[in-house]
């Protein structure tokens, strides 16, 4: 199960980096292929942790997509 806190229209993962599901969902699309990656360049999971299921979540469901990383559809 997500943790996912909306705030308006944005979609928080990661209450602690202020991290935004898009923003994982374009570093994947960038080329981010683990959680050490999104960790690296994103801060996610760097405090609490209690984002990394959700992370996690989202990173494998980008790369499951059957949607090459330039695509748009997982920035979507
Ligand atoms: S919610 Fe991501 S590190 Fe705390």
């Amino acid at each position: 199960m997500r943790t996912i806190l909306f705030w308006g229209r944005i979609m928080y993962v990661c209450v602690c980096q202020a991290v935004t599901e898009r923003q994982v969902r374009e570093a994947v699309k960038d080329g981010v292929t683990s959680m050490r990656g999104l960790r690296e360049h994103l801060g996610v999971a760097a405090e609490c942790g209690r984002c990394a299921r959700c992370a996690h979540g989202i990173l494998k469901e980008c790369q499951g997509c059957g949607q090459e990383n330039d695509s748009l559809a997982c920035a979507a």
